[in-house]
């Protein structure tokens, strides 16, 4: 039976894929925290990896406080890059797959009118962008069979019930607040389902179809947009308008459009994830079982 790791195994995709693992009874499972092991210390890395000797490595591990990066580029160069170095040396020493996470923020430049597919020049326009692109390419010098995936705007269950939120439990909280909201309305992306994605990866990692892949849920939306649709979707009456991101300056820029085409998976043969709507709606209809 093979062997998966999940580090980072409490956050938001973390938690889901050890969810979504469980319902397979040809695959092991081993979750792996922060408090287990610390991906950016390599005799720990080699230890622990050596001592389990996985198939496969998922990691969701990063340091993603991307206006916090600004500040503390040092931090995300050791967790988004160092780390990553470290598993995929041990990976690359035991002959085990590597799959890493990595996002849709290393593109930027003048809005695109066509999502942008693997093959795309990235061109990463905050630190922290800058780090998670050196992240993607410190694997493939030392770890032969590795996935790179790159996703947008997570969202799951566990971001709510452990320890952050995610953008639709804040939404929906502010407009509980009866405060205005304002949402920016010039950055387009494609918020992603955890469960969605959680369920491609494992598809995904347990081929033998290395390589980068772009993988969010299909069609596309701005931030106001996608916020526009939680109220309509949870059926809460929210003040809520549009502003724009000069109106809403954050201390690391964002890319206006950061749209991601999964085609890498199409052309492996892969089914698409599902449309946004359907899995803003799953998400919501779940919630309230909760
Ligand atoms: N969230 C998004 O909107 C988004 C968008 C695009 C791409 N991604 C990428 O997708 C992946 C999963 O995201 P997520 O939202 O599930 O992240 P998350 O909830 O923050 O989970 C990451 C987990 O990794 C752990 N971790 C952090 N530093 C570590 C270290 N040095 N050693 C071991 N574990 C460590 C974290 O623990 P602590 O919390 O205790 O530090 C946390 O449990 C990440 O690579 C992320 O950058 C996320």
């Amino acid at each position: 039976m093979r062997k998966i790791i999940i580090i980072g195994a409490d956050g938001q995709l973390g938690t889901d894929l050890m969810i979504e693992l469980e319902k397979r009874n040809d695959l092991q499972s081993v979750g792996s925290t922060i408090a287990d092991l610390d991906v950016t210390d390599f005799e720990g890395v080699r230890k622990r990896l050596t001592a389990e000797a996985p198939d496969i490595v998922v990691n969701t591990a990063a340091y993603h406080r991307v206006d916090e990066v600004e500040t503390n580029a040092a931090k995300a160069f050791l967790v988004n890059v160092e780390a990553v170095f470290n598993m995929a040396k041990v990976c690359g020493e035991l002959n085990c797959a590597l799959a890493h996470f990595s996002t849709d923020y290393v593109f930027g430049g003048p809005p695109e009118e066509m999502p942008y597919i693997e093959s795309d020049c990235p061109r990463p326009e905050s630190i922290y962008a800058v780090s998670r692109l050196a992240g993607e390419y410190v694997i493939e010098p030392y770890c032969e069979k590795h996935f790179v995936i790159r996703s947008c705007g997570l969202y799951g269950h566990a971001g709510p019930m452990g320890k952050s939120s995610n953008f639709v439990e804040t939404m929906l909280k502010l407009a509980q607040s009866g405060k205005p909201i304002r949402v920016v309305n010039d950055q387009r992306c494609t918020p992603t389902f955890t469960r969605h994605l959680a369920q491609k990866v494992i598809e995904l990692v347990t081929s033998d179809k290395y390589g980068l892949f772009h993988m969010t849920n299909t069609g596309d939306c701005t931030w106001y947009e996608f916020a526009k649709k939680i109220f309509e979707l949870a059926g809460v009456e929210a003040d809520l308008s549009p502003c724009t991101t000069a109106e809403y300056p954050t201390p690391a820029k964002r890319p206006a459009y950061s749209v991601l085409d999964n085609m890498a998976l199409r052309n492996h043969g892969f089914a698409d994830l599902p449309h946004w709507h359907d899995a803003l709606a799953e998400y919501l209809r779940d919630r309230k079982t909760k």
